[in-house]
């Protein structure tokens, strides 16, 4: 038996792990350094806690221990790279959960300062049911609902949640706490609900932030320093990730969940006719240019593109001496840095990867943008069409180049659900098909 002092030295050093952990994801090349040490961390904060354990049913625990790691490893060798986001938000989603559930069972049990618990049930509560809706949002399976008067109904719940745990903490009535947990439900429900679909990325970033501070307080109502270490581990990172992505997508978050928009008319489009190209088009063109710049976005991840992208690049690189580049948009694809983990696992070179406000003047001079699979993160309407979800976005400046083949399956609008002018200007090509394989022909071609 190791003891209590010994256990806190235990969590001390598990902490460092998280701390060096997330250090570690911050390049790619150490990303999976960091990853291996924040299980090594967690692994020993789990084994620490089931050595001090006082429990006697420990059969039960570890049954229960087995059977969630099972599950976790299943799921993380079945889940395909695209549906990685929906993943973090159920993820996020069972953080909060179990603050509410430890938490509640830790008040029936009389055993914690009510006001740590309490709001550990609540953060935690919000956490659950927000990350469940953007889980059913960027499955697709629920579009964006704006309700009307969706603010109003918003600050009268979120009112009504203070008042619940106010009486709460101060009466210690059993109702008042089932009433702030359903209260936290629907107010996690009907916060995210009307957020467009652009802003999904900050929104996700923000429930991640609550379920860890949802596990913080429930960390200080039961004396855990691990629990309050790696809460708050997560919803300081959290945090700044909502914040450097308000910042890039140039919103408040006020912008995010207060502000409405309408939708995009689909009409004007339907009527539009753009230019086609062929895969021959695109190969003749991009060998004959002096600078080639290509832009991927969520369509690349779902055709599993990367690869016959790195080998078009190498391709116009050593045959014909063209220079290339990779423009990445921070919020292309669905998670942040989606599309660098996709290029860096094809092999593309670090140095030929640029950010937004590094490639934007670059376009000016480029012979060719290849847009593969991207959308949203190209729409000029960001700039100049104030209903428009993506307003306000900065966009990359693909329509400064001299040609820019667009490659995707129809003239069908992203995420945001926004339509796309770009699709009908004049030095616009659309390359209709698969990423993969429309990217394999041009290789076949070049
Ligand atoms: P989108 O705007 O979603 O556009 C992707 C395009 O790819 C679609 O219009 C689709 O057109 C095309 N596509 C899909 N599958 C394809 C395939 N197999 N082959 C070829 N094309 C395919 O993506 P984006 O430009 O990367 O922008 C990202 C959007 O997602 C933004 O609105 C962002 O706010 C949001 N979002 C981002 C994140 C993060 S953190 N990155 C998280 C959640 C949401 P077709 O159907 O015509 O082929």
């Amino acid at each position: 038996m190791i003891g209590f002092e010994g256990l806190y030295v235990i969590y001390l050093i598990a902490s460092m792990c998280f701390i060096l952990a997330i250090r570690g994801l911050s390049s790619p090349k150490t990303a999976r350094n960091g990853n291996q040490l924040g299980m090594f961390g967690m692994g020993l904060a789990v084994l620490a806690t089931l050595l001090v354990l006082p429990t006697r049913n420990d059969l039960g625990i570890l049954s229960a221990g087995f059977l969630a790691a099972l599950i976790g490893i299943w799921t993380a060798n079945k889940v395909k790279m695209t549906a990685l986001p929906q993943v973090i938000a159920l993820l996020n989603g069972v953080g909060g959960l179990s603050s509410v559930l430890v938490g509640m069972a830790q008040i029936l049990r009389g055993q914690v300062s009510l006001f740590d618990s309490s709001v550990g049930i609540a953060i935690g509560g919000v956490a659950f049911s927000g990350s469940l809706i953007a889980f059913f949002k960027l499955q697709g399976w629920l579009k964006n609902k704006h309700f009307s008067g969706a603010n109003i109904i918003n600050i009268i719940i979120f009112s009504g949640l203070i008042i619940t745990w106010a009486e709460f903490v101060m009466t210690e009535r059993m109702y008042a706490l089932y009433m702030l947990v359903f209260g936290a439900f629907l107010f996690g429900a009907t916060i995210t609900l009307p957020v467009g679909g652009a802003d999904m990325p900050i929104v996700i970033s923000v429930l991640n932030a609550f379920s860890g501070f949802a596990a913080s307080g429930i960390g200080f109502s039961l004396s855990n320093v691990a629990l309050i270490i790696t809460g708050a581990l997560v919803g300081a990172s959290g945090t700044i990730l909502a914040l450097a992505m308000t910042k890039a997508m140039n919103r408040s978050l006020v912008d995010v969940f207060f502000k409405t928009f309408t939708e995009s008319e689909e009409k004007d489009f339907q009527s539009r006719t753009a230019r086609v190209g062929s895969p021959q088009d695109a190969a003749f063109l991009m060998e004959n240019a002096s600078k080639v710049i290509i832009v991927p976005g969520y369509g690349m991840a779902s055709a599993g593109a990367q690869y016959a992208l790195k080998n078009m690049a190498s391709i116009l690189k050593d045959k014909y001496h063209v220079d290339v580049k990779f423009a990445i948009h921070p919020v292309a694809g669905r998670m942040p840095g989606h599309m660098n983990v996709l290029l860096a696992e094809a092999k593309v070179d670090y140095d030929k990867v640029f950010g937004l406000e590094e490639i934007n003047p670059d376009f000016e001079t480029a012979d060719v943008a290849y847009v593969i699979g991207a959308n949203d993160i190209t729409n000029p309407l960001a700039k100049t069409d104030a209903s428009s979800p993506l307003y306000g976005m900065p966009i990359l400046e693909v329509s400064k180049a001299k040609t820019v083949f667009f490659v995707k399956r129809s003239l069908g609008a992203g995420y945001s659900g926004a339509q796309n002018p770009l699709f009908f200007a004049d030095n616009t090509l659309m390359l209709y098909g698969d990423a993969k394989k429309v990217t394999e022909e041009v290789v076949a071609n070049l």
